[in-house]
């Protein structure tokens, strides 16, 4: 364990904000606080510092705070909305800053002083965590229970937690990372006492895992709880709320990712682990090797990503990929893997990786037992004359061979894609991407890919994380 305090105290070293860096990061937060309470004073709402400056949990590499501009809870929505930005734009403009509107559950504004960045949230002024009316009006008791709970001396065990997990890609509670967002890194620590104790807890949770931190479920409960929670990997009862599930973006991959790091760095203790890996993108010739190996079908579906936020985007990509998934496996061109990636700028993709790219034109149907009259009849009825052969019997069911509408996995993606928007939509493609289907898309098959891969190396990187899948067990 010297070893791992060794390389603790080293990592820190680096990723602390220096005194002037937390000095610079104070000043400027107070001064914002000072020209909201003004601002907001004009709505009769109140503005509070949230986030992690508040219990001094930020890494310089995210030169950020958060603001939030409560307000009465008898505002209408549309009114909080507008007042809200109105406020956020009002404050960064007083100060000579640069805005934009970013949207959450509602929109806010993300501003920027210099080189670092505010995020201005509006919410409402509610009685109790459990008694919200928006996700965001529970952030003001966070804020109240971990200046309670998060003694200052924790702060560093914080950091490096965040540190260690944003090295390794699962920091963050956004739909694309499912992984663990600050205050989850919060509650963690104060729920283990250190960076160390953590390590060891996590290197033995399993699907499932609770925490409770004060208590608020009686043990017997916990069966309940899992079913409550269902599907739901980590269950880490809100403070504020016992009815949430503070973990609920984490996923499976992210909490076996998570135990797996954790493990390694216990039993091999080393400055790598807090090291970003930077993957190296797939090259032509080996995507050529790798096809032939595999002797699958690759098909990957280019189109341009509609413009909406990530959290938008992602789970659309995500219920896209599985809609085609269904398409495909229906005409027998079976799945082997699936997955999506996109730049956000000018690039979405799918991949099907099919264990058949090319089926038999001809289909054999195996009807009822020669017994079964009813079903014989009708059977019958079906396919007379409507076969390419048959029907016949096959020891004592009747059979037909009928031809395929689709051989070709590529013409029946291509004729699906080419559905009217509206079609597009009725069989479950999400809105935003039907609508940008209507603006192209392409579909290439194997080594075809190498443009793009040419074109982004971004996305030669994921293809390489597509192929090489690391061992989690
Ligand atoms: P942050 O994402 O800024 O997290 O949200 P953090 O704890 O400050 O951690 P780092 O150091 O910046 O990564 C701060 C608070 O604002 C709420 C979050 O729930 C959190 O309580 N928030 C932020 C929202 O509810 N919605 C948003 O769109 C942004
Ligand atoms: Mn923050
Ligand atoms: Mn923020």
């Amino acid at each position: 364990m010297a070893e791992l305090r060794k390389i603790i105290t080293e990592v820190l070293r680096e990723i602390k904000p220096t005194n002037e860096e937390r000095k610079r990061l104070e000043a400027l937060s107070l001064k914002v606080l000072e020209v909201a309470k003004g601002e907001a004073g004009l709505y009769k709402a109140t503005s509070i510092l949230a986030g992690s400056l508040t219990r001094d949990t930020w890494l310089p590499s995210k030169k950020e705070f958060d603001l939030f501009v409560v307000f009465p809870e008898k505002m209408g929505e549309d009114e909080l909305e507008k007042n809200g930005l109105e406020v956020g734009k009002r404050i960064i403009e007083k100060l000579g800053g640069k805005w934009k509107v970013d949207y959450a559950q509602h929109p806010y504004i993300t501003g920027t002083l210099g080189d670092i960045d505010i995020d201005i949230v509006p919410c409402y002024k509610v009685e109790s965590g459990k008694k919200i009316k928006s996700a965001v009006d529970r952030t003001p008791f966070h804020v109240e229970y971990l200046n309670k709970r998060l003694p200052i001396e924790l702060s560093d065990h914080v950091r490096l937690l965040k540190h260690f997990l944003k090295a390794n890609g699962i920091y963050g509670a956004d739909s694309k990372t499912g992984g663990f967002s600050g205050y989850i890194c919060e509650l963690l620590v104060i729920n283990y006492g250190t960076f160390e104790d953590f390590l060891k807890n996590v290197s033995r949770w399993d699907a499932g895992e609770i925490i409770d931190i004060e208590g608020q479920w009686p043990k017997k409960d916990y069966e309940k709880l899992r079913k409550k929670f269902e599907n739901q990997v980590l269950i880490l009862i809100d403070p504020v709320d016992k009815n949430r599930n503070a973990a609920a973006a984490v996923s499976a991959n992210s909490l076996f990712k998570l135990k797996k790091i954790a493990t390694n760095l216990l039993d091999n203790p080393g400055k790598t682990h807090f090291e970003k890996k930077e993957m190296a993108p797939l090259t032509q010739k080996e995507v050529k090797k790798i096809m032939e190996e595999r002797g699958t079908e690759l098909l990957v579906v280019n189109f341009k990503p509609p413009k909406v936020v990530s959290d938008i985007l992602w789970p659309q990509l995500k219920r896209f990929t599985k809609r085609l998934e269904n398409i495909m496996n229906e005409y027998e061109f079976y799945v082997l893997r699936s997955d999506f990636w996109s730049n956000e700028i000018d690039m979405a993709t799918v991949i099907l990786e099919l264990e058949v790219g090319k089926v038999s034109k001809v289909n054999k149907k195996v009807g009822p037992s020669v017994f079964d009259k009813k079903g014989s009849e009708s059977f019958i009825k079906k396919y007379k004359g409507a076969c390419v052969n048959g029907p016949f019997i096959e020891e004592d069911f009747w059979c037909a061979e009928v031809n395929r509408k689709w051989d070709l996995a590529t013409d029946k993606l291509t004729d699906s894609l080419e559905d009217e928007v509206t079609i597009l939509k009725a069989k479950g493609v999400p809105n935003y991407i039907a609508e940008e289907l209507k603006g192209g898309f392409e579909i290439l098959k194997g080594e075809s890919i190498a443009g793009l891969m040419k074109y982004s190396s971004d996305f030669a990187v994921f293809l390489r994380g597509y192929f090489e899948k690391e061992d989690l067990s």
